[in-house]
């Protein structure tokens, strides 16, 4: 019997997404470069996912790369659009086979064109996969996804497209990266910092929080199923008492 049997599948999240923190620290343990930390991080992604859709989630969100990540020293950013490329071109076979859809997040403007093109190319060569759905959040921020959201509709305001009181709840995810997704419901954050570090700030409001003290590239099958459990066993209120819930 495997871990994942462990799972009560009536109640599953339909949404998890995942700060993947710590694998610098992992490899400095090691006495290794930080890189070697992120060559790693990929194992557990690969794990990770394939956990994913065997349990049948529908939507997995990696926060793969920030907005602030682009301050890192060149090479490790350099590295981890390698890797990128490397992950991409090398896994579209088992996304296929797994019906795996992968998508992206993110300004992704700000991608070297070699990564957009390998991206773009995963993402169209597996539209039409009906199982998982892979997010990657690549040079992405929460804080600049909500501007871009408010001067889209501003626009929109000021050319009469729509009227100031069109705007609700449904106008704002409209115009934010995530429109196609659904609301996060699990957020789960490695390497025992409690922080959501600008990520997906409107889409957790009523997520439930995760956190792990290991780092990521130790992140396991184990983790993830304990990371399930304790999800399903806390009681979502969305604001109502208890007894409300019935
Ligand atoms: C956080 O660890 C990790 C990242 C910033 C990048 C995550 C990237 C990968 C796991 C590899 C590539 C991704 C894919 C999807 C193939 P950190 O460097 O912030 O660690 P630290 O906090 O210990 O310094």
């Amino acid at each position: 019997m495997s871990n994942l049997d462990h799972i009560n599948e009536e109640n599953l999240p339909k949404h998890i997404a995942i700060i993947m923190d710590g694998n610098g620290r992992w490899a400095k343990q090691r006495g290794k470069l930080r890189v070697f930390g992120h060559e790693n991080g990929v194992e557990a992604v690969r794990r990770t996912v394939e956990n994913c859709a065997k349990l049948k989630i529908d939507f997995l969100t990696l926060y793969a790369f920030s907005t602030e990540n682009w301050k890192r020293p060149k090479i490790e950013v350099q590295t981890l659009m390698r890797l990128l490329v490397a992950s991409l071109r090398k896994e579209l076979k088992t996304l296929n086979d797994n019906s795996i859809r992968l998508n992206a997040i993110g300004n992704l403007d700000f991608l070297p064109s070699k990564v957009a093109k390998e991206l773009n190319e995963v993402i169209l060569k597996t539209s039409n996969n009906k199982g998982l759905t892979l997010t990657l959040a690549l040079s992405y921020g929460s804080r600049e996804e909500l501007k871009s959201a408010v001067k889209a509709i501003s626009a929109k305001v000021k050319n009469n497209i729509i009227s100031e009181d069109d705007i609700d709840e449904t106008v704002i995810n409209t115009h934010l990266y995530t429109h196609d997704l659904p609301d996060v419901d699990l957020l789960i954050r490695t390497s025992g910092e409690h922080r959501i570090s600008n990520f997906l700030l409107w889409q957790i409001a009523y997520a439930e929080l995760y956190f792990i003290d290991v780092f990521w590239p130790d992140f396991n099958e184990q983790h993830l199923v304990d990371a399930i459990i304790n999800y399903q066993n806390r009681e979502r209120r969305f604001g109502k008492t208890s007894e409300q819930l019935g």
